[in-house]
């Protein structure tokens, strides 16, 4: 008995010795203090043994399980924290590599444009204001004193959701809403997008965006008109930039006026740009109609004013040498990044 028990004591210890898991460490465990572990055997197989045996045998088989469970918990400790810093080496975070570069975007050029724009006039003292995209024929046409004739009104030239209803092709229905809400003096602009009927090519989308001018004072005149568009085209293309204004006709404007900036390019000598006649037009304008003040609650006799509309691809193509304006709603990131 007592060299079974040294053989047994022999071999868990050479067992333990390699051991390097919890599994096979458990395993060993079972294999010899588990209810039908060797040790466990033996010392319930002391019953048969005389008193002298019992208390010789007894003792060292006791020691042994001590032993063997001292090893068998020590063992265990050993493999659990190896387990755990193999798991922490493993989910280490090495705070010297270098990062994922995010692709960080760009404004697209219309917005790039409409902040300038906007920016130079914020900088005159305008307030800027937003309007909704869809819009009553009230707004859009007849308080701007649009006759029912006039072919922009025609269903191939608007999109309408009803006989009232419609996407606005142009940001002047917010002047009249402005007029009802606010009291002169007024100096506001309008950024925001219109739509139209058109087919789209190289010069045409039935979406394009506008800013929308609009100044109510007592004595405005058109020369506070040619002044303030003066300035703008100084700010906007440069110094030596001039404008030039050509008559027009605006239903919602009397005098109109259509204008220019002299090309920015070839400086008014022509180039392909200005398509050789030295002009770019960028917008329409006059002073507004006393119909349309009326419209707005405003009294025509105190009160004098002009308005503005300005194309917002326009001056982008412009600016930027583009010669397609279909460019701007691709979503090309190769296009949009040489913005950046
Ligand atoms: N709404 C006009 C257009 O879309 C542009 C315009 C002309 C706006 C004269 C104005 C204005 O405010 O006074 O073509």
């Amino acid at each position: 008995m007592q060299n079974k028990l040294n053989e047994i004591l022999e071999q868990a210890r050479a067992d333990l010795s390699v051991a390097s898991s919890i599994e096979e460490t458990e395993a060993i465990r079972i294999k010899n203090l588990g209810k039908k572990g060797l040790i466990t055997d033996i010392l319930r197989s002391m019953g048969k043994l005389s008193h002298e045996e019992k208390k010789t045998l007894g003792q060292a088989a006791n020691t042994a399980r001590e032993e063997v469970e001292a090893l068998i918990n020590k063992k265990f400790k050993e493999v659990k924290e190896n387990a755990l810093n193999k798991k922490l080496s493993l989910e280490k975070i090495d705070v010297t590599e270098p990062g994922v570069r995010k692709t960080i975007g760009t404004p697209h050029i219309i917005t790039i444009t409409t902040q300038e724009i906007v920016n130079v006039f914020r900088s005159m003292g305008y307030s800027v204001i937003e309007g909704p995209e869809v819009d009553t024929v009230h707004y859009n046409f007849d308080a701007l004193n649009a006759p029912k004739a006039h072919p922009s009104r025609d269903m191939s030239d608007t999109f309408y959701f009803s006989e009232d209803i419609l996407l606005r092709t142009h940001t002047s229905p917010m002047e009249v809403r402005i007029m009802e809400n606010m009291k002169p003096p007024i100096k506001a602009i309008v950024p925001g997008r219109c739509f139209r009927y058109d087919t789209p090519d190289a010069t045409h989308s039935p979406m394009f965006h506008q800013v929308e001018g609009l100044v109510i004072d007592e004595g405005i005149t058109m020369a506070d008109l040619k002044g303030t568009l003066a300035t703008f085209a100084r700010l906007m293309f440069g110094e030596d930039t001039k404008i030039n204004f050509r008559p027009h006709h605006f239903p919602f404007t009397e005098p109109s006026a259509e204008v220019d900036v002299s090309c920015f390019k070839c400086k008014g000598k022509g180039c392909n740009i200005c398509k050789g006649s030295g002009w770019i037009e960028i917008l329409g304008c006059g002073m507004t109609h006393p119909n349309v003040y009326r419209h707005g609650g405003v009294d025509p006799e105190k009160y004098t004013g002009f308005a503005f509309g300005m194309g917002v691809e326009r001056v982008a193509l412009l600016k930027y040498e583009i010669d397609d304006i279909r460019l701007l709603y691709e979503n090309d990131m190769r296009f949009i990044n040489q913005f950046k």
